[in-house]
């Protein structure tokens, strides 16, 4: 009966594994994981890293955006194999000691309901905020993060977030 209930990924045997070799949130990490096993996959199921959302798994919904090299990437779209040598970033990684100012505007604006969206759209704006380095509007900010859909609604409220963390982040940079 459990083995009716076990997903396929987990019966099947695995002849293909590959052993990849990454830097994971600034740690190194060596991990075995079956050659069709998306980046996504092997940081949930293999990583234990489940801040990055399984919505939709074929790229239409961006929950599962984390960052290679410092880009957003869909890992739903990423083989894990890609991944290899690179440096990926989750949500996992974003807090240090304080809470990074994009998740500390999204806090004081309320910008998240169920919280689905969250990490992806955290990822999105980290990545997007850092390549433009200065503050950002409304419409950049849109679309900029219109791979990135929030089935809660909450739009106003989180692209008001990154606006205001666009000024933290630019006068920061200033000081
Ligand atoms: S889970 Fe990757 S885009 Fe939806
Ligand atoms: S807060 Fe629920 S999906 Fe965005």
């Amino acid at each position: 009966m459990l083995a009716q209930l076990m997903p396929a990924r987990d019966k099947a045997p695995m002849p293909d594994a590959l052993l990849l070799s990454m830097k994971v949130n600034g740690e190194d990490v060596e991990v075995a994981a079956p050659a069709h096993f998306t980046l996504l996959e092997v940081l949930r199921y293999k990583l234990d890293l489940i801040g990055s959302k399984q919505g939709c798994d074929k790229g239409d919904c961006g929950a599962c955006t984390v960052q290679v090299d410092g880009k957003a990437k869909l890992s739903c779209l990423t083989l894990a194999a890609q991944a290899n040598g690179r440096e990926v970033r989750t949500v996992e990684g974003m807090t240090a000691a304080h809470l990074h100012p994009i998740q500390d505007c999204m806090d004081k604006e309320v910008a998240a309901q169920c919280g689905f969206c969250t990490p992806g759209i955290l990822m999105a704006a980290e990545a997007y905020l850092s390549k433009v380095g200065r503050a950002v509007s409304r419409e950049e900010v849109a679309e900029a993060l219109a791979g990135n859909l929030c089935r809660c609604t909450g739009y106003v409220k989180i692209v008001d977030a990154i606006v205001g963390a666009s000024e933290i982040m630019a006068n920061t940079e200033q000081d």
